[in-house]
């Protein structure tokens, strides 16, 4: 056994891991013992959660944001973007789309968007559960504890919050006017309501250390988490971020592997920001280095290029629905099969 691999086996499974050992596959530059982190973050997969592609139909709902996001393309500064509210009809038929297509989880998500009423997006999740057989998942950032109640009990089963980063000093630079502590609350309460809860961060982020990378990763592991998504950060024209480098694929494939080898039953993502990088699709690296997920976008064609988080976003011009087809030739591939179960977590 080489000395990676054995590092390796010493992670996996291991109740108590050591930061130096993160650390170390974390660092690696190494071509050949990369492939070694992703070939056994793979067998880890395939034992865990197995051969199966789960899938997440995502509708993007709103765009508007009160935030101001360092990072973010929809940030409340963002003057240039044309802001959208899809109404609950187009919602509706846009989940339709997805329970058409066999897929069985919707993703609702939006900007942190004030005008959406609490009681109007919990009439949209009881009617969606009314008509399918199929999980909810919000994602629709910061709210109070009795708002995420109130939708949990109109039938939500899952929410998304991404911590983004758990450095406590960078998270205040790029999150004007938001709190880690807030973002905790948030997590906690999200957990303690029986949501399966989903976070992650933005990999290559200015700022970040592999230090503090090292600590985003216990924290994931940690938490227990039931999903992770991990995309590379990616610079937005129209934010403070703009001329900052691009995050790296190869950073964010190790920090997959190495949740995957920490976390084996969590239910991880190959990030739609990963299939965006640097103009091309590295989704399928990231279903070979511990992701098992993917994320079709249903969000109807007009709205969708306004839906800008981040430039390049994939797929912005592909009609609503065709996305299901192309998620079975990207399985078959690579060996792998979607699967069709509504996808909780193992
Ligand atoms: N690059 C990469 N990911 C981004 N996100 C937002 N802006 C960017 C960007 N510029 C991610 C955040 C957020 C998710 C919806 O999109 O992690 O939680």
């Amino acid at each position: 056994m080489n000395a990676i691999t054995s590092l390796l086996d010493r992670l996996y499974g291991n109740p108590s891991p050591s930061r130096e050992d993160v650390r170390e596959v974390l660092t690696c530059t190494d071509d050949i013992k990369l492939l070694d982190i992703f070939a056994f973050a793979d067998s880890v997969r395939k034992k865990h959660v197995g051969d199966g592609i789960l899938l997440r139909g995502i509708v993007e709902f709103s765009n508007f944001c009160r935030n101001t996001c360092a990072y973010c393309g929809i940030n409340r500064n963002n003057a240039k973007l044309e802001r959208y509210r899809l109404t609950r009809e187009e919602i509706l038929e846009s989940v339709s789309m997805i329970a058409g297509c066999g897929i069985r989880t919707v993703v609702l998500q939006s900007g942190e968007d004030s005008g959406i009423d609490a009681a109007w997006l919990a009439d949209i999740i009881r009617s969606v559960k009314e008509r399918h057989d199929m999980a909810v998942t919000l994602s629709v950032g910061e709210w109070d504890a009795d708002v995420y109640r109130f939708w949990r009990e109109a039938g939500a089963d899952r929410y998304l919050l991404k911590i983004e980063t758990t450095d406590p000093a960078l998270y205040g630079t790029l999150h004007p006017g938001m709190s880690l502590e807030n973002r905790l609350r948030c997590l906690n309460d999200l957990q303690a309501m029986g949501y399966q809860t989903g976070s992650g961060i933005i990999a290559g982020l200015k700022g970040q250390t592999y230090d503090s990378i090292v600590e985003d990763i216990f924290f994931l592991r940690d938490r227990n988490f039931d999903m992770i998504g991990i995309g590379p950060f990616i610079p937005h024209g129209e934010t403070p971020l703009r001329n900052e480098e691009t995050g790296s694929v190869s950073l964010t494939l190790k920090i997959v592997a190495l949740l995957r080898i920490l976390s084996p039953t969590a239910n991880l993502p190959a990030t739609t920001a990963l299939g965006s990088v640097d103009g091309k699709d590295f989704r399928l690296r990231g279903l070979q280095a511990g992701a098992n997920v993917l994320m079709p976008n249903f969000t109807p064609v007009p709205y969708r290029r306004q839906y800008e988080i981040y430039p390049g976003k994939r797929c912005v011009e592909e009609p609503q629905g065709s996305c299901a087809s192309c998620m079975e030739s990207m399985a078959g591939s690579i060996g792998r099969h979607i699967d069709y179960s509504i996808g909780n977590r193992k």
